[in-house]
């Protein structure tokens, strides 16, 4: 895939910044002309992918959150989160939706709010080091 554009943006894990990041990535996608329902999936799936990394990757301590997106010939989306806090033991189980490790606060429903959303959705993570969850989407704007 030939990568036509891309933008980076790095901010520190506080919640203000989970709207600004929803907003920074739609501005920049923008160009694809995706129609409002695209728009609204992608932009859901990254703030369950930043809320993540702030209250589960940083928990009760701060960083930076790292969001890369690659606009692709072909009308793909890829934007990739990444953290660098506590990662996640289990993949496959913490992707299970309604699991959760932070007790009654949290649906457990974001990995598969992230799947639904979008078209492929890949974790890879390690315990100490972090977290990058990668998203995939084709825009088919106004022919879909
Ligand atoms: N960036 C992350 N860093 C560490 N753990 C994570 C991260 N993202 C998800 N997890 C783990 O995966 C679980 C499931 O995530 P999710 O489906 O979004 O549900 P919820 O956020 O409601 O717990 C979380 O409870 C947490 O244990
Ligand atoms: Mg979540």
């Amino acid at each position: 895939m030939n990568c036509i554009n891309e933008m980076r943006l790095i901010m520190d894990s506080k919640s203000v910044n989970e709207g600004f990041s929803r907003v920074a990535v739609s501005a920049f996608i923008a160009c694809l002309d995706p129609n409002i329902e695209e728009l609204t999936d992608i932009k859901t799936a990254v703030s369950e992918a930043v809320t993540n990394a702030i209250v589960h990757g940083y928990k009760e301590k701060e960083g930076k959150i790292y969001i890369t997106v690659s606009l692709f010939e072909n009308n793909i989306i890829r934007i990739k989160v990444r953290d660098k806090g506590v990662g996640i033991k289990d993949i496959e189980k913490a992707m299970e939706p309604l699991f959760t490790t932070a007790g009654s606060e949290r649906a457990g429903l974001g990995f598969a709010v992230m799947e639904s959303f979008m078209d492929k959705v890949r974790v890879s993570s390690k315990p100490g080091s972090g977290t990058t969850v990668c998203l995939e989407k084709k825009i088919w704007g106004k022919r879909l």
